[in-house]
């Protein structure tokens, strides 16, 4: 028996680093998956490596826009169109933006509100039946360390994860008696393909950065993203059936 059998989960940001990393484990661990995310290049791509590593894994997928509230509706409803159930909702698309407080732009708030934090909470509502139904459903919403850790320069995407931490603790508490678990997971720096590129601007390559030494946590390094899905694996699976409202620190250990 694997550790989600039988179970079908909604992962959103599923073509990004973070999302392909739980894909995988997630279809490894027996989950029928749909992967949620505005790049359909990129979701065909998470798609057929699944394929390869995993040719009985039953992945489907769905590119839209979770800025748009009614993208939570289609979602859902694509998910039980596949599959017919939803045990798990993995929240975990986000935007980044690096505009100081004094000069953040209206726009940026917006967008920034919308996809890292309302994304969450329209999905959750439109998933809540079904996650109800499923009698074991699990809500693993993807915060960070910087919603305890906040730092100069990234305040907008900031606020937003700490408001995820808000909000699951309500869901949580909202929803026990219904059955549905809800948690948050905080990774800390994680080197993922946008970091990658990120720092390539720089000059900087992957194996630079795979042998950094970082100030920013206390094991020194960047996280690999596998080692943030398996706290979101756990999360999701009943192993951790009597955890609810909690948060996880995947972040080596953050220095405040
Ligand atoms: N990588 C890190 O160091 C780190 C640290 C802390 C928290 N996180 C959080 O983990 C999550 C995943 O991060 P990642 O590093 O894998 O990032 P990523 O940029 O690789 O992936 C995010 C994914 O979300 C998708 N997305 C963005 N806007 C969307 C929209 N409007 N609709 C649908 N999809 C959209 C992107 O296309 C992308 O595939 C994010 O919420 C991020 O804030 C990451």
């Amino acid at each position: 028996m694997r550790r989600l059998d039988n179970k079908v989960a909604v992962i959103t940001g599923g073509a990004g680093g973070i999302g392909t990393a739980t894909a995988h484990l997630f279809a490894e661990q027996g989950a029928k998956v749909v992967l949620i995310d505005v790049d359909e290049t990129a979701l065909k791509e998470v798609a057929s490596g699944i394929a390869k590593v995993a040719p009985e894994a039953q992945v489907a997928w769905l590119a839209v826009d979770l800025g748009d509230e009614a993208s939570a509706k289609a979602v859902v409803g694509h998910a039980l169109e596949r599959f017919g159930r939803i045990d798990v909702l993995v929240n975990n698309a986000g935007l980044r933006s690096y505009e100081p407080l004094d000069g953040a732009k209206a726009e940026t708030w917006d967008r920034l509100l919308s996809v890292n934090l309302l994304s969450y909470a329209y999905l959750v509502r439109e998933a809540l039946p079904a996650l109800r139904k499923s009698g074991k459903g699990s809500i693993v919403n993807i915060s960070s360390t910087h919603a305890f850790n906040p730092r100069a320069g990234m305040g907008q995407y900031d606020v937003t994860k700490a408001g995820i931490i808000s909000l699951t603790k309500t869901l949580a508490f909202e929803e026990a008696e219904r059955g549905v678990r809800v948690n948050a997971v905080c990774p800390g720096a994680t080197l993922t393909p946008f970091h990658i590129r990120r720092f390539a601007a720089d000059g900087k390559s992957e194996n630079d950065l795979r042998n950094e030494q970082l100030n920013q946590n206390i094991q020194r390094r960047w996280a690999d993203p596998r080692e943030i899905a398996y706290p979101i694996l756990w999360l999701a699976s009943e192993e951790a059936s009597f955890v609810t409202a909690s948060v996880i620190m995947a972040d080596g250990g953050t220095r405040v």
